[in-house]
């Protein structure tokens, strides 16, 4: 499994299963399972997905060993009296482990005007142990300016809707991971074929596609285009399937060849041409 390397010297796989959207306030249980019996070695879960049990469940199910796996949760709007350890801790329980490998503010606009504070909650929560990692989610370029002036730890990631169709309007948010070695994880990622089909990416994927086949001998999906740019972007993929097939194709992309760089450039110019988002914007 490729991994990436974050800004506080830990590693994390470059792609991860998510608990979100499709298994929303769902159980999680058999499809972390799968996804796992199937090479996934990296859990996205959230408390607000309120499935962090069955996420647990599922890993106890693979028979994996903890310290094989990579796990991250994120926190949700604070309690009055919660801290962001206090959170992480009622997580752990669910989850059944002493540690999660990631935890991650979820949404900036949940903490308006307590966005320091609640930062170096985060950063408190990793010194007593319960998280390798601290980062954040859905933060806009301001955000991060924001607790980065008070940051004694950087932010290791920011998972944000990440595709060809919102990739231009990322701009800012880029510059400054670029300086921070913030890794920007991607949700979303595979919206151009799945909640975005008709736009003027559809035949480019397409191209690239015919031509990485030709290049591998066997067959390439549109969904392994997409993630093989996010993977040369070096961006951290968050994904999820209900089917075992799709999990193992995720994981197959590794063995795509890589685009050119034409290739990449193509896919970033036609996909300015439509700026269509499909989750919540962040608000500033
Ligand atoms: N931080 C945040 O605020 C936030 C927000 C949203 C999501 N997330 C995280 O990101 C994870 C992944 O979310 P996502 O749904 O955005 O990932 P995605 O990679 O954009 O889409 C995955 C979905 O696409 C479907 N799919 C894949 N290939 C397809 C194809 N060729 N044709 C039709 N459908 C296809 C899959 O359905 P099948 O079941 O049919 O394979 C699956 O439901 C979530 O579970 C969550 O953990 C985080």
């Amino acid at each position: 499994m490729p991994t990436l390397l974050l800004n506080d010297g830990t590693r994390t796989p470059w792609i991860a299963f998510g608990t979100g959207t499709a298994l929303y306030k769902k159980d999680a249980a058999d499809a972390v399972t799968v996804a796992i019996q199937n090479g996934f070695t990296h859990l996205d879960g959230a408390q607000v997905y309120e499935n962090e049990n069955s996420l647990g469940a599922g890993v106890v199910a693979s028979g994996k060993p903890r310290s094989e796996l990579y796990i991250t949760t994120k926190l949700a709007a604070l309690e009055p009296g919660e801290t962001p350890t206090s959170a992480l801790k009622i997580s752990l329980e669910k989850l059944g482990v002493d540690y999660v490998d990631l935890y991650l503010i979820h949404q900036a606009n949940q903490h308006v005007g307590k966005l320091k504070e609640v930062w170096k909650g985060m950063e408190a929560a990793k010194a007593a142990g319960l998280t390798k990692s601290i980062g954040v989610s859905n933060f806009t370029a301001d955000h991060l300016k924001d607790i980065l002036e008070v940051a004694t730890v950087v932010p290791a990631v920011n998972q944000v809707e990440a595709h060809p169709y919102v990739w231009k309007s990322l701009g800012p948010n880029l510059a400054l991971h670029e300086k921070y070695k913030i890794v920007t994880s991607s949700y979303g990622g595979l919206s151009p074929i799945v909640r975005g089909k008709g736009g003027p990416l559809d035949t480019v994927i397409k191209e690239i596609r015919i031509r990485l086949e030709k290049t591998r001998g066997s067959p390439v999906s549109d969904g392994q285009v997409l993630n093989k740019w996010l993977q040369q972007k070096d961006v951290l993929v968050v994904t999820t399937s209900s089917k075992a097939e799709r999990i193992r194709e995720y994981l197959d992309t590794e063995n795509v060849p890589e685009l050119t760089p034409e290739e990449v450039t193509l896919i970033e110019t036609t996909g300015a041409k439509l700026h269509k988002r499909y989750f919540v914007r962040p608000s500033a």
